[in-house]
């Protein structure tokens, strides 16, 4: 007898379950961690498995001109506009494995939830899994949701990654051409509403008993770039008061980074996390140093006082002890609040499946919808995870949890259906 295939339903432990498969080589461009940055081998592995399970889940499946995977799954009359359901696929290095994947594999279950049942919409779904949100490969973050938007920075295409390699020659590589990344745009009218579900990467759904929470805005983000220039010497022979050692200017300065980010309201942080020093050896005064500033808050007033002292302190330091210092602004993301009615639909949704109203909180973190609010109308959902632990390996999450956000996604998009700007869609076919 010839055995039929167990299809699987969808369902929120798979979701997790999909994530795992791919938080190891060859999704992977590392063996001992997850590091899977735009445009690597890992990106093309993980894009030929997404794309598989789009199709199995009823979508079809193709890469855009920036390396994002879209899925779709169509409405009940072909080039409706759609729901787009989103996050990304690239991480970290050493990151955790639900950081965004678990967003896009959240959308794959959500439409394969809706396939099974045979429904269809007057607005297709899109399911999209962005290939650069976290910044690991180039100097700046976003890029390929950025080409989404339509809001590409003059600088963007001529980007160079830590090894010299240009986003020109990391796209050939993929396949793809940088003369056409614009192409990966859309246009306004073919996104009805963007929504995203992710890992909260904060403690505080788990520390007051919640699965879920509703983001009601995202934090502002600013990222420059410091190149410390001292005088390079032997180690053995230079005198310590003769010295205009790099490296000790920019511990100072990273200092001074983390005092003005602590003094600032409870949602004010700056970070420097990366570090490059020149020329790196035991022996030698460090004569270069490159940096990294990240300074983040929920209001871009708060972020940008921090700036400014941070702006003011950094070259009193550097005169003191007479090196040389070129900071520049490399990214710069206003906050970006969350559409009230979109997310007063995922309010409701969360509601009726956890019988709670839910918690609504501000994210720390960056997301693809602060882009994609430039293109449309946006929501997030966000989840508990462990510890509030977050790119690291130890993040993780319940399968329970993942099974009630699934049940949310879909309930907010019947809710989207009736009530939401899919309802208006429904109407503007009825027109046609
Ligand atoms: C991405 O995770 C970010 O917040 O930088
Ligand atoms: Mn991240
Ligand atoms: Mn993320």
């Amino acid at each position: 007898m010839v055995k039929m295939p167990v299809r699987e339903t969808a369902s929120g432990p798979r979701a997790v379950v999909r994530c795992d498969d791919l938080g190891v080589a060859p999704y992977s461009d590392s063996d001992d961690y997850l590091f899977r940055p735009y445009l690597g081998a890992g990106h093309a592995a993980t894009l030929d498995r997404i794309a598989a399970w789009m199709t199995e889940a009823g979508m079809t499946a193709r890469v855009d001109a920036a390396g994002n995977i879209v899925g779709r799954y169509e409405g009940r009359h072909p080039d409706a506009p759609a729901l787009v359901i989103g996050s990304h696929v690239d991480s970290v290095r050493d990151g955790g494995r639900y950081d965004g994947m678990l967003g896009v594999m959240l959308g794959i279950e959500t439409v394969a939830w809706f396939a099974e049942r045979g429904h269809r919409f007057a607005f297709a779904i899109e399911v999209v899994g962005f290939g650069d949100e976290e910044g690991s490969r180039f100097p700046v973050s976003m890029l390929a949701t950025r080409a989404v938007a339509g809001v590409l920075g003059d600088q963007d295409l001529a980007l160079v990654d830590a090894a010299g390699v240009g986003l020109a020659e990391a796209l050939d590589g993929f396949g793809l051409d940088v003369a056409r990344f614009a192409d990966a745009g859309r246009k306004r009218e073919d996104i009805l509403a963007y929504v995203e579900a992710h890992i909260e990467q904060g403690p505080v759904l788990e520390a007051e008993g919640h699965a879920l929470g509703v983001v009601s805005a995202i934090a502002a983000q600013y990222r420059f770039r410091a190149v410390v220039t001292g005088v390079a010497g032997h180690a053995g022979t230079m005198a310590m008061r003769l010295r205009h050692d790099a490296l000790a200017a920019a511990a100072e300065m990273v200092l001074a980074v983390e005092r003005i980010g602590g003094a600032g309201p409870e949602d004010l942080v700056a970070t420097v996390g990366r570090m490059e020093v020149g020329p790196g050896v035991p022996n030698v005064v460090p004569g270069a140093v490159t940096f990294s500033i990240d300074i983040r808050a929920g209001v871009d007033a708060v972020r940008d006082r921090a700036a400014e002292a941070i702006q003011a302190a950094l070259p009193e330091i550097a005169a003191r002890r007479g090196v040389g210092l070129d900071l520049t602004l490399q990214q710069d993301l206003p906050a970006t609040p969350c559409d009230s009615g979109l997310s007063a639909l995922m309010a409701d949704a969360v509601s009726e499946v956890t019988g709670a109203a839910p918690r609504v909180l501000v994210s720390g973190a960056g997301h693809d919808a602060m882009v994609m609010a430039r293109l449309a109308p946006v929501s997030m959902l966000f989840l508990r995870c462990r510890g509030g632990i977050s790119h690291n390996p130890a993040e993780a999450v319940e399968a329970e949890d993942v099974q009630v956000a699934l049940e949310a996604m879909t309930a907010f998009v019947i809710r989207f259906e009736q009530t939401g700007a899919g309802a208006g869609a429904a109407l503007t076919q009825e027109e046609r």
